[in-house]
Parts: structure tokens; C-alpha cells; sequence
């Protein structure tokens, strides 16, 4: 079963999906690494952005693996071409770089190959912003999560402030997200939308209890129609 996780950048999907799939003790894929993760061997080896077969030929060539403790559902690390990524992939930087790397049409076509592989594999919680349309247009359960741009700058901004990254203020943070979601939401391949059978998951006002709870009821509801 895979159970898909969409929505906008700070949505808090990740740590949703994560927690979720830990819960309902079912593996974890989270996308949005992978296309970090090709944007972070990109500047690595100075390759221009608007490069289409350059960056095309780190997502065939370059493997990207994520690296478990074993049973644990949430991968400890992820390295591409060898090299553990874990942290550049979070940076300013690779949050830049990352958005011409998932508009090229070529390294979502090589992508989205190794997630339908990779879901195939296990009963799967996947998130990112086209599974429910695109990866797994038949996942069992869709569930698009977005919250209000200013909530998300809010949260995305308090993560920040507890991994002691103090460098961005509240309005930075709220501009960015504004300009991800533009990008993300305006580009010909993939843009990012709710499919159509997708259940909608305003959290602006939910608590992450509540989130949790939801999207393991609509998990299990599934589960045992099945
Ligand atoms: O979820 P994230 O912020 O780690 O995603 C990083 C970038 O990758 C962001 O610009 C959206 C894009 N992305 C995508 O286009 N499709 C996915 N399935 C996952 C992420």
C-alpha cells in the first residue's frame, strides 16, 4: 500500500509523514531528498542549473541511497555518488538550487522511475508534491496537507530557531516560501496540485496530534476495506 503525502514546502508534511509511518510501522520515502540530493552533486561538481542533460545524467548515473539502521523506517542518511548529503541538502543554498533541479522534466522522468521501484518494494508512506498525480496515481490513500503560507513561515522559522539556524528572519523565510510555492505550483511538468481523489488537510488550526490521528484513520480504514 502506499499511502501518499503531498503539499506545498513547510506544510509539515515531513515530519507528519514520518511520524506516521513509524506509527503504522510502514517504510518512508521522502522524495523532496532526492531532488536535494541531485541539486547538491550538481554544485558539487559546478554543473549549470539550466543544464538539462547534465543534471539528467546525475539522476540516471548518480545512485542516491538512503541509509537505514535496520527495521528502523526513517533512513539516518542520504548519500548520492558515495557522498553522505544528509546535511548539505538542508542548507540556503541547496533550498535555491533545488527548484531548477525539480522544474527539468528529464531528472523528475529519472526520479519518479527509482520511486515507483523503491514503493513497489514495501507498503510505503511517500511524500512530496506529485505522488498522489504522478508517482502512485493509484495510492490507497492521498492526502494533500497544506496550511496557510504565514503558518508555515511561522513553523519553518521556530525549526530553525531549535537547530540553532538564526540567520534568516520570519519575513525571509515567508518570502521564500511564497516564491517555492510559486515555482513549484507554475511549472509545466508536474505542478503542484491535489489530485483529484485526494483527501485536503488544512493543518493551520489542527495540532500534530490531530494530523497524526487523521491521516492513521484514513491509513487503517483502507487497511481493513482491503
Ligand atoms: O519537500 P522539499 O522541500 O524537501 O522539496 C525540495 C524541492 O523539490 C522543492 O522545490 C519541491 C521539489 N519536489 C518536487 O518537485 N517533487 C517532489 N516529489 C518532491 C519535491
Amino acid at each position: 500500500m502506499i499511502v501518499a503525502i503531498d503539499g506545498p514546502s513547510g506544510s509539515g508534511k515531513s515530519s507528519m509523514a514520518k511520524r506516521v509511518a513509524k506509527e503504522l510501522g510502514l517504510h518512508y520515502l521522502d522524495t523532496g531528498a532526492m531532488y536535494r540530493a541531485v541539486a547538491f552533486l550538481a554544485l558539487e561538481r559546478r554543473i549549470d542549473l539550466n543544464d538539462a542533460d547534465a543534471l539528467e545524467s546525475i539522476a540516471l548515473n548518480d545512485k542516491i541511497e538512503f541509509v537505514h539502521d535496520e527495521g528502523e523506517a526513517i533512513a539516518k542518511a542520504v548519500k548520492i555518488a558515495g557522498i553522505d548529503c544528509t546535511k548539505q541538502i538542508r542548507t540556503p543554498e541547496i533550498d535555491k538550487a533545488v527548484s531548477p533541479v525539480a522544474t527539468c522534466a528529464k531528472v523528475r522522468s529519472a526520479l519518479v522511475n527509482q520511486q515507483r521501484q523503491i514503493g513497489a518494494l514495501h507498503n510505503t508512506v511517500m511524500e512530496g508534491r506529485d505522488i498522489g498525480t504522478v508517482v502512485f496515481p493509484n495510492a490507497e490513500v492521498k492526502i494533500f496537507m497544506t496550511a496557510s503560507a504565514e503558518e508555515r513561515a511561522k513553523r519553518r522559522y521556530l525549526q530553525n530557531q531549535n537547530r540553532g539556524m538564526t540567520t534568516l528572519s520570519y519575513e525571509e523565510i515567508l518570502e521564500d516560501i511564497n516564491r517555492r510555492d510559486r515555482v513549484d505550483s507554475t511549472r509545466d511538468t508536474s505542478p503542484l496540485k491535489a489530485a483529484d481523489d485526494a483527501i485536503m488537510l488544512d493543518t493551520t488550526n489542527m495540532t500534530k496530534d490531530e494530523v497524526c490521528e487523521f491521516i492513521k484513520n484514513a491509513y487503517l480504514a483502507v487497511a481493513k476495506s482491503n
